[in-house]
This record gives structure tokens, sequence and C-alpha cells, in this order.
């Protein structure tokens, strides 16, 4: 894979590059789409084994995020950035995070507002109160900067949700009894958890970082290896990592009745969906599972939602949800296909009566 065959089997918009020769760091910000207003979607710091790994990531996500905009009926367009670690670097220190958050800031002001962004795998609202000190293209800072907050928050809540929904269609009941194997416990996977083991579930966790297995250990959680995870069983599998687990390979033997979670972009190809579908294994598309963190940072920045209307908008995730799996079962389709449809017939309408009105 090089990054002129990732980009020329996109079809987004615009794909911007930075290389920082001092840290070796590759700057990436990928815009799928800005039919629908401004480009969203958060800032993904972690390490990529190439630069056409962390371009191939960035784009992939902004197209997920046009989906989520578009099934969420936000007038937003999709986009994501990925500040790429190079393989086995350090983890930067707090002078070297700092630059990197003035370059990206600099790559955010440079687009004059076609991409907004937020946060994400590796980033926190903190990051974005750095960010927000230089450009104003920025949600998710803190409360006290003046933001909207993290959005990790209503993400798990919400996903908390929609893996209620997906138990109730699988017919397990809910989730009390029930196994469930949260993979990533980091800002939204480790609220999951918890939301978990409160709603009376049996917990299975995997993370890459012992500490935040150690911390999950009380929540009464099971550890499991991070190699495990697709091989161990379990009624729900609950992605909320960095995406990619789930391939036609993995789909063909996973051993769980369900996948619902919050990560981005789980499974690596429309074709993942249908295996599952055939072995019986419903899926709950993830960008319609975890599209309460956008809700909550679009409709409380840009749309001046009150909490209670963001509330209401993000009830609505599950009978969306529902409508989902219903018009999967009665054509027999995927509920990734399904799912998709939904978004853009969503996008053609809105482009068609201009309800949206874009930022
Ligand atoms: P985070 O950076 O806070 O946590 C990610 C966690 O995953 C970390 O604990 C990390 O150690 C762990 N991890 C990474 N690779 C792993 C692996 N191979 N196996 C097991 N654990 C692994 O990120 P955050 O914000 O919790 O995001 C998690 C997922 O949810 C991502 O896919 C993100 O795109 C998605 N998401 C996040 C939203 C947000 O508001 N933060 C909103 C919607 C989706
Ligand atoms: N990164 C999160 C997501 O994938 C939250 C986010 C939404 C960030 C919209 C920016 C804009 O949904």
């Amino acid at each position: 894979m090089d990054i002129d065959s990732v980009l020329s089997s996109w079809d987004g918009e615009n794909c911007l590059l930075h290389h920082d020769a001092q840290s070796g760091v590759w700057f990436v910000i990928a815009i799928h789409s800005t039919r629908s207003g401004a480009a969203a979607g958060g800032t993904r710091v972690m390490h990529y084994a190439s630069a056409a790994d962390a371009v191939a990531d960035a784009t992939s996500l902004a197209s997920a995020m046009t989906l989520k905009m578009g099934v969420a009926d936000l007038p937003m367009g999709g986009g994501k950035s990925v500040i790429a670690l190079p393989p086995g670097a350090a983890r930067p220190d707090s002078a070297a995070w700092s630059r990197l958050m003035e370059i990206h800031a600099g790559n955010l002001e440079r687009l004059s507002g076609q991409y907004w962004t937020g946060p994400d795998v590796g980033t926190t609202s903190a990051d974005m109160d750095s960010l927000g000190s230089r450009t104003r293209y920025v949600f998710g800072r803190s409360l006290a900067a003046g933001g909207a907050g993290s959005s990790a928050g209503e993400t798990a809540s919400r996903g908390l949700e929609a893996v209620l929904a997906t138990a109730a269609e699988a017919g397990l009941g809910g989730v009390r009894g029930r196994t469930l194997l949260v993979q990533g416990l980091g800002a939204v996977g480790f609220r999951v958890a918890g939301l978990a083991a409160n709603a009376g579930a049996r917990l299975l966790v995997a993370d890459v970082d012992p500490q935040r297995c150690v911390d999950a250990a009380r929540l009464g959680a099971r550890v499991v290896g991070v190699d495990e995870v697709t091989i161990t069983g379990c009624d729900i599998l609950v992605p909320c990592a960095t995406g990619g687990l789930v391939d036609a390979r993995v789909a063909r033997e996973l051993p769980c009745a369900a996948v619902a979670g919050a990560a981005n972009n789980v499974l690596t190809s429309l074709e993942v969906a249908d295996v599952l579908r055939d072995r019986g294994i419903l899926y709950a598309p993830d960008f319609v599972a975890n599209c309460g963190g956008a809700i909550h940072l679009v409709g409380r920045e840009v749309l001046d939602w009150s909490p209670e209307k963001v509330r209401d908008r993000t009830e609505q995730i599950r009978s969306t949800l529902s409508e989902i799996f219903a018009s999967a079962r009665s054509r027999g389709i995927s509920t990734e296909s399904a799912a998709r449809e939904l978004a853009r017939e969503k996008l053609e309408s809105a482009a068609r009566s201009g309800t949206r009105e874009a930022v």
C-alpha cells in the first residue's frame, strides 16, 4: 500500500499531508465531504507503521464521519485528522507534544475552516484547549475554556444504549448476566465498561495498557489478552479501541452473538458485514452506535442546543438503530448496508431540501 494508491481509490475532497522532519511525525487532515457543511472529525494521535497507513486510516475515518453526520442529521461534513508518530518512537514529552499541537493548529488554520476537529484516540479536551488557543476550528474544549467538554461521556452512555438495543434484537434480552467483552479502556471504553458493570453484565476487558486493565479489574472485570479478543467466547463483543478489529477471517470465526461498540471503523470492509449476517451475528453499525459524541459537540457548539435538546437527540440513536435492524431483517441485507443506505438517503434529502443549515 502506498499513499498514491490510497488517495486515488478514495472518493474524498481533499487531503492535507505535512511531514515534520524534526520529529519524523506525519500530519494528515482528510476531508471527505463538505456538501452538508464544513467537515468535522476528531484528531487521532497514534503510532503508525508508515505514512501510507496513516493516510489510509484518516481517509477511511473521514468517510465514516460523513455517514455519521448524515445519519445523525447534523449540518456538517466528514473529516478526520491523524498525527502519526513514527513506529517505535517514544511518547512525546510535554514540550514535544505542545509543538505537535502547534503544528496541527497551523494546518487547521491553513484550511480556513473547511475542517473542524475534536477529541479522538490519543487526544483529550486539554489538547482541544491547547489547539483552541491557536485556532478557532476546534470542538470539545473544556467547559472552563468555553467548550462543550469531552465527547466521551455522551459517546459512552449512548454507546451502551446501542449495546442494549443490540442485545434485545439479538434475542439476548438485556445485558444483565450476559458476558460483554470490551476492547479498549480509554476515555470511551472505560466508561462503557463501568456502565455495563452497573447494568449487571459480566465483564471481560482488554487493553494494551496494563494499568487500564488493573483499573477495570476493580469493576469486577476479568482481563483477556489483547490477542485473544476475537477468539474469546462472549455474548457481545464491544469494540472501543482503534477499529479494524473484524476482517473477513475474524468474522468467520468470531465466537459471539453480536458486535456493538463505540470504536470507529470496526469492520475492515462492507463485505465483512455480510459474513457476520450469514453467521447470524448481529452487528450494530459503528457510526450509528457512536454518534452521541458528535451530536453533543455539534449540538452544543454549532447549533447552540441546550443539554436537554442534546439528550433528546441522542435518545433517538436507539430508535434509529431499531429502524436499521428492521430494514436489514426484512430485506435480507447486512445492518451495515442498511445503515449506509439510511445515511445516504438522509444526506440526499437534506441536500435537496436545504434543511440543514450549513456551517
Ligand atoms: P482513547 O485514546 O481514550 O482510548 C483508546 C484505548 O484503546 C486506550 O486505552 C488504548 O490503550 C486502547 N487500545 C489501543 N489499541 C488497542 C488494542 N489493539 N487492543 C486493546 N486496546 C487498545 O480513545 P477514545 O476516545 O476512548 O476512543 C475509542 C474509540 O471510540 C475510537 O475508535 C474512537 O474513534 C471512537 N470514538 C470516540 C469518540 C470520543 O468522543 N472520544 C466518539 C466516537 C467514537
Ligand atoms: N472523534 C469523535 C467521533 O468520531 C468525536 C467527534 C465528533 C470529534 C465530531 C469531532 C467532531 O465521533
